[in-house]
């Protein structure tokens, strides 16, 4: 079992990534792993903006980042990258804050256009950070992504059966990540 931590990146306070991440969480959870988690815009705006490194909730989700195993990286693309609060937060951790950790970058957003932004854009930052394995990410088109009256999500099925395909992925890269450390 591998403890995850599942950040969401949109600031928006009805976001289809986030539904879309706790979503993916409980397939995680259904696989036995350990899921926590982190949505960046719960972080005090003040501690994300004022490069606050000292601020609890930036230590916290330091400690988080630290603990955790794999991490799933999701955004909405904005302006064809990613959000400006996910790299917010990524700019106060740690240099290396993903080394040793298998990483899994989502995206979702409103064009088909902005498809490689999470390879010319997540992707260099995650490396940059010593993620020791990105595995296959996964953009999913808004549309494809209904938010119900109660709150819940609907996921097209043929993005849900994509989707599924990429998190077994990362699950069973988790599985890997400690032997291939014992053997560095
Ligand atoms: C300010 C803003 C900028 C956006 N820029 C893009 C973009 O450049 N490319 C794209 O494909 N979608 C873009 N979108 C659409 C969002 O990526 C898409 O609707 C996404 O699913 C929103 O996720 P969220 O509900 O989690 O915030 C933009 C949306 C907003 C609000």
């Amino acid at each position: 079992m591998a403890t995850v931590l599942s950040v969401s990146g949109s600031p928006s306070a009805t976001s289809r990534t986030q539904r879309l991440l706790r979503h993916l969480d409980r397939r995680l959870l259904a696989q036995g792993h350990r899921v926590i988690p982190l949505d960046v815009r719960t972080i005090p705006a003040e501690a994300l903006l004022g490069a606050d490194f000292r601020h609890p909730a930036i230590v916290e989700a330091t400690e988080l980042f630290a603990r955790a195993d794999g991490v799933v990286v999701g955004t909405p693309v904005y302006k064809a990258a990613y959000s400006g609060v996910l790299k917010a937060l990524l700019d106060l951790l740690p240099q290396y804050a993903l080394t040793g950790k298998t990483v899994l970058p989502l995206a979702t957003g409103g064009s088909t256009a902005h498809v490689l932004a999470l390879d010319y854009a997540l992707r260099p930052v995650l490396n940059s950070m010593g993620a020791a394995h990105i595995v296959q990410g996964w953009f999913t088109l808004d549309k494809e992504l209904t938010v119900r009256e109660d709150g819940s999500l609907t996921v097209a099925p043929a993005a849900d059966e994509a989707l599924g395909q990429v998190v077994d992925q990362f699950s069973a890269a988790l599985g890997r990540t400690p032997l291939l450390a014992a053997a560095g």
